[in-house]
């Protein structure tokens, strides 16, 4: 685990399903925070802990230790109830646990070698699927009951993708997507789109899911660098933009249905070109955008995209502007909030409209909440 976040006080964060909340895992424990306003919700010092879940607004967290204190193992994963305090079920792995992810039919406990899948309510295992090595623990779940998908690594020396259906049970395609292994993987919410990036961060290439194919390219910069995260947009239908964070330090904003509107009133030629399931490369640098230094270079990160608002031009039919709240969470213990904004003229501005040190926080009152 040589990596430049390995000193960082946070060593998990994750958002919840409708990116409502956070959670983050410390050396001292794990917390619960708002989303919109940084409060913290809730907070248990009683260890380091390396997975912290939230199920949606839900009392139920999925919690695993990073083994610092003998009780706190990192093959024990712990269903947390946040209201009582108290753990509700416990179940221990032969290997380290990597990832949890959740919805509210289904559990996924992602190890080195297998992947297990267990009915949440139950927690009666439904399915193991056995996988290439996956040391970090890369998978990507889109959380809607319909459209319930898993994504996880096929093989160790390229960057092919497994998309596994969670409800179905059954494994559903391999992709593809990249040449050198995969760094970062995500799934719009309702399992329509899979965004991917290789360990070399300089394409990141978005896949339509139902059938495999590829719908856009973009190229994210000439220089290899680690993506952090990736993420879409909350819509249910095309997403209309992609976020990525790299160790750079960027935030990355990519258009996807938003350029579709854009070109789509310019010329039906360029429509033809980037509709999804046409075989086309790297994008137009002009669905693009990029905020530099926005967070401190080699500092873990993962973002969010918590709103899209966007403003339709009626004389057109065509959505003309658009604008975007984007959280990220950096691991040296930062929640920042991004404002992004897309004018008629393709031109973006970002604003910094709040930064939280997740550290220093303190709860109110943490038995009210
Ligand atoms: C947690 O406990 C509260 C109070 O007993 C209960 O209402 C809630 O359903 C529990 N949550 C879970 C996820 O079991
Ligand atoms: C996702 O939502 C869109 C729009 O509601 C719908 O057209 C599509 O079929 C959904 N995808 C899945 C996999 O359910």
């Amino acid at each position: 685990m040589a990596n430049p976040s390995s000193s960082c006080p946070i060593l998990c964060a994750s958002f919840n399903q409708d990116a409502s909340c956070f959670v983050i895992g410390t050396r001292e424990g794990f917390k619960v925070f708002d989303s919109n306003t940084g409060k913290l919700f809730y907070e248990r010092a009683i260890g380091a802990f390396i997975v912290v879940e939230m199920l949606f607004s839900s009392s139920l967290l999925a919690i695993v230790g990073a083994g610092e204190q003998r009780s706190l193992s990192p093959r024990r994963l712990c269903l947390f109830n946040t209201t009582t305090g108290t753990p509700l079920r416990e179940l221990n792995f032969l290997t380290s646990i990597l990832a949890v992810r959740m919805n509210r039919k289904r559990l996924i406990v992602v190890l080195q070698d297998k992947t297990y899948v267990y009915d949440l309510n139950t927690v009666k295992i439904l399915d193991s699927i056995d996988t290439v090595p996956n040391p970090k623990g890369l998978c990507a779940f889109s959380p809607n009951l319909d459209g319930c998908f898993l994504a996880l690594p096929a093989s160790s020396t390229k960057g092919s993708v497994l998309l596994y259906n969670v409800m179905e049970l059954q494994s559903h395609c391999e992709i593809d997507a990249h040449r050198a292994p995969l760094a970062t993987i995500v799934l719009s919410s309702n399992g329509t789109y899979i965004a991917t990036a290789s360990e070399q961060g300089t394409i990141i290439r978005v896949h339509l899911v139902s059938d495999a194919t590829k719908s856009y390219s973009f190229r994210r910069g000439t220089y290899t660098s680690t993506i952090f995260s990736l993420s879409f947009g909350p819509s249910m239908q095309l997403p209309d933009i992609l976020v990525a964070t790299s160790s750079s330090g960027s935030l990355h904003v990519f258009s996807l249905g938003f350029a579709l509107n854009q070109r789509s009133r310019k010329s039906s030629s360029i429509l033809g070109s980037i509709i999804p399931d046409s075989f086309t490369d790297a994008l137009d640098p002009a669905h693009h955008h990029v905020l530099h230094s926005a967070v401190t270079a080699g500092v873990k990160s993962n973002a969010v995209i918590r709103h899209v608002d966007k403003v339709a031009d009626a004389s057109t039919t065509g959505i003309v502007s658009c604008k975007a709240t984007i959280s990220i969470i950096t691991y040296n213990g930062y929640l920042q909030e991004y404002s992004f904004s897309l004018n008629q003229r393709n031109e973006p501005s970002w604003t910094l409209e709040h930064e939280f040190n997740l550290l220093s926080v303190i709860s109110d009152d943490t038995s009210s909440s």
